[in-house]
């Protein structure tokens, strides 16, 4: 899996016309600005509807609340680390209004409230799997934030998306949302993995070479790229935003390296990838891939686990 992460930003004094993009790891500057759609609609309120069964996409244990709580957490603390403790790149200062979209458990926006008194969080997914004794400074709304509207009565500083590669028929719709959403000069931040397992040296992994490539082909195949996080900083260029930074990161994809935080990183890596891995090929493998992938999902997993294959995900 490749995870890259990029990074917007759009500056006040915005001319529409001009878009610059900024990537996440060297300090930014601010530049462009975009003039956005500020909307003044109302603030969504949650409702208790059922989202469509086919909006779960092709992780549907993203949706089953414990297995959802046990892998999110284990993610976010991946996240922190490979950040240096932080919950993101993009230079927000003091930001007012922020949301995270597809917010799953709510993990993210509950330890950004908490680390950010001033602001106000809001968190959208399809589901309230969110605990219900939030912080005072945070809220969840229930919304299929592809499908529906975004009314709210102010514009946002900071929109924040992680792990939304299976999520969204047309993602750049999304983008163009958050782009209208947000103010002159905020920020949008994008933590996403790529999935395309890479080598540190010759060895390799070659069933999961083949269950990844066989799942990606399947995926392209109804409309969802599992690598179009390649291309998020070509598409947020396109809609408007300016000083984007995409910031590329390869990580062990077990416990192989010798440096500490890497290694660190890697267990629990190796950890969180095999369950959306083996979900993909039980959700392919009942749609036309299980002549290719029965009986592999044993020897994917060894490849997953053998600290002598130097398996890296682009992040
Ligand atoms: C892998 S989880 C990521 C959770 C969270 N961003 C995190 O990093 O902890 C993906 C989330 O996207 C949500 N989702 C998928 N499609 C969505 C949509 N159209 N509108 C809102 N949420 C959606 C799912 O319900 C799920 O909670």
């Amino acid at each position: 899996m490749a995870t890259p992460i990029v990074y917007k930003k759009a500056d006040i004094d915005a001319d529409p016309a001009r878009a610059e993009y900024k990537t996440i790891l060297p300090a930014q500057r601010s530049r462009t600005p975009k003039a956005p759609n500020i909307h003044t609609a109302k603030q969504q309120t949650n409702t208790h509807n059922q989202p469509e069964q086919n909006r779960l996409g092709m992780f549907p244990q993203f949706h089953q609340r414990n297995t959802q709580l046990n892998l999110a957490d284990l993610q976010h603390q991946m996240c922190k680390l490979i950040l240096d403790g932080k919950l993101g790149l993009a230079p927000v200062p003091s930001p007012k209004h922020v949301l995270d979209v597809a917010t799953g458990t709510g993990i993210w926006a509950l330890e950004y409230a908490k680390n950010n008194p001033q602001a106000n969080v809001i968190g959208t997914d399809l589901f309230t799997m969110q605990p219900a004794t939030a912080a005072p400074n945070v809220s969840f709304v229930r919304q299929d934030v592809e499908k529906e509207e975004w009314n709210y009565p102010h514009p946002f500083d900071y929109i924040h998306l992680r792990y939304i590669v299976s999520c969204f028929d047309d993602a750049q719709s999304v983008f163009r949302k958050a782009h209208a959403a947000l103010r002159p000069g905020g920020y949008i931040e994008i933590f996403d993995l790529v999935l395309h397992p890479r080598y540190s040296g010759d060895k390799r992994g070659p069933a999961l070479d083949k269950w990844c490539s066989a799942v990606c082909a399947a995926a392209t195949r109804e409309g969802r790229d599992l690598r179009k996080a390649e291309r998020y900083k070509q598409w947020l260029e396109e809609i408007g935003f300016v000083d984007v930074v995409d910031v590329e990161m390869m990580l062990p994809g077990n416990a192989w390296s010798e440096d500490d935080k890497i290694k660190e990183i890697g267990a629990l890596l190796v950890q969180v990838q095999p369950g959306p891995l083996l979900t993909l090929g039980t959700y392919f493998g009942a749609r036309g891939l299980s002549g290719v992938l029965d009986g592999l999902a044993p020897e994917m997993m060894r490849d997953m686990e053998d600290e002598s294959i130097h398996l890296c995900w682009p992040m």
